[in-house]
């Protein structure tokens, strides 16, 4: 038996009658470190040795999925099938994009994380009717049943996604593996490579395919939109959208909770100038979306170093875009000097930046040993290309 047969053969166990009484008197309960042993012989006392091991893996699934979805607790999951799937908010942020289209396929749909906000469960358009195709038979059963927790349905059709009829589709979604036969596939690489993916464009203008966040931008397709997106400071994804799902721009920077988005705002060069009273750590969505001269320009922020993404401005800057921090001491990077410079400002917890400079953060940070009561950060950077360091605060929000 593969993986894949024992997998299916767990399913059927677990949607029995036996398996739905167990995994209900399972609902609810945390599963500390050490405690499952003890856990599964009592209920072995009750059930098949089998269906206890079968039941208390799916809940530790959906234990561990409640970081991506409202319904963890009712899904189906395969451990892979969880590490891959989109979160629930970026999930339905995504899928605003497919509003208005009446019919879209989900390729590759794995467990369902994306097909349950294409299918309208939250923000997609109601009658959107969505066809979900992988080659995994359990992903593609569990990805039904997960649509129907959330209250949607979609055809299912099992097989290479390359063989997937898409007559009458009017667009795509694509989440191609990046892990496969349990291996992480390397950096760039995906199945089905990035390339198939674009050229799905040519059968069905409106396509949208994500991709890892750390994703060549040289491998964007021409005329193609590639969105960067973050959950807070976390970057997540890059999606990249064929001109017929673009926003006409060619990059963007999207920040949730509540989709903030940056677009391009061609315009004149921004100035280079030492810190100011502010300074702003660009989010890693913009950085990544090369927008960090687009939030200048919104800001009326100063770039402190022609290549470094950190802006300054005299004001705390008002932006779902960056972190502000009010600096408090701005100087070239003199090692020996910094203990009695964090000490000045009785600099306790201390959260250090490196950006532009060589050095082992945690190195330092044990060398400097700060003992004070204010919690700050130390940049280590480049302000005109010298070594330079700040000693900055969170700045108050505005
Ligand atoms: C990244 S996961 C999809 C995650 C999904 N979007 C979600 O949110 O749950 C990728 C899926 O692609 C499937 N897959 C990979 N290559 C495929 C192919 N050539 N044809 C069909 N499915 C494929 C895998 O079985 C896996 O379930």
């Amino acid at each position: 038996m593969d993986d894949t047969e024992r997998g299916l053969a767990n399913l059927e166990l677990l949607t029995s009658p036996a398996g739905d009484a167990l995994l209900a008197r399972l609902a609810g309960t945390e599963l500390p470190a050490g405690a499952e042993l003890q856990l599964s012989a009592a209920l072995r006392r009750d059930y098949p040795a089998e269906l206890v091991i079968a039941a208390l893996a799916q809940h530790e699934l959906r234990l561990r999925a409640r970081a991506k979805f409202t319904r963890a607790e009712q899904m189906w999951l395969t451990r892979e099938g969880l590490e891959q799937a989109s979160a629930e908010p970026i999930a339905r942020h995504r899928a605003t994009r497919y509003a208005g289209r009446a019919r879209v396929a989900d390729l590759c749909c794995g467990i369902g994380g994306d097909l349950i906000a294409l299918a309208g469960a939250s923000g997609a358009d109601s009658a959107t009717q969505v066809l979900a195709v992988d080659r995994d038979p359990l992903h593609l059963r569990m990805a039904a049943r997960n649509a129907e927790v959330y209250g949607v349905s979609a055809e299912t059709w099992l097989g290479d996604v390359r063989a997937a009829d898409l007559s009458g589709v009017d667009a795509v979604f694509v989440d191609p593996a990046r892990r496969a036969g349990g291996r992480r596939l390397r950096t760039g690489e995906s199945e089905p490579p990035l390339a198939w993916c674009a050229a799905l464009a040519d059968a069905v203008p409106a396509v949208g395919v994500k991709a890892a966040p750390g994703l060549d931008r040289a491998r964007v397709p021409a005329g193609w939109e590639v969105e960067f997106v973050a959950d807070g400071r976390d970057l997540k994804e890059a999606v990249l959208w064929s001109p017929a799902l673009s926003g006409g721009v060619a990059s963007r920077a999207t920040v949730l909770p509540g989709a903030h988005q940056l677009l391009p705002e061609p315009g004149p060069a921004v100035p280079t100038a030492p810190p100011g009273e502010f300074l702003l750590d660009p989010n890693p969505a913009v950085t990544r979306a090369g927008l960090v001269e687009d939030l200048a320009r919104q800001l009326g922020a100063w770039k402190i170093d022609p290549r470094i993404a950190f802006l300054s401005g005299d004001r705390p800057a008002r932006t779902p875009f960056g972190r502000a921090l009010r600096v408090l001491d701005s100087g070239p990077w003199r090692e020996k000097d910094l203990q009695a410079r964090l000490r000045a400002h009785d600099v306790g917890a201390l959260d250090i930046r490196r950006r532009g400079l060589a050095g082992d953060v945690e190195v330092l940070r044990r060398k400097l040993r700060t003992t004070g009561s204010t919690p700050a950060t130390l940049v280590m950077t480049r302000v005109d290309d010298q070594p330079w360091a700040l000693i900055c605060v969170d700045a108050p929000a505005v």
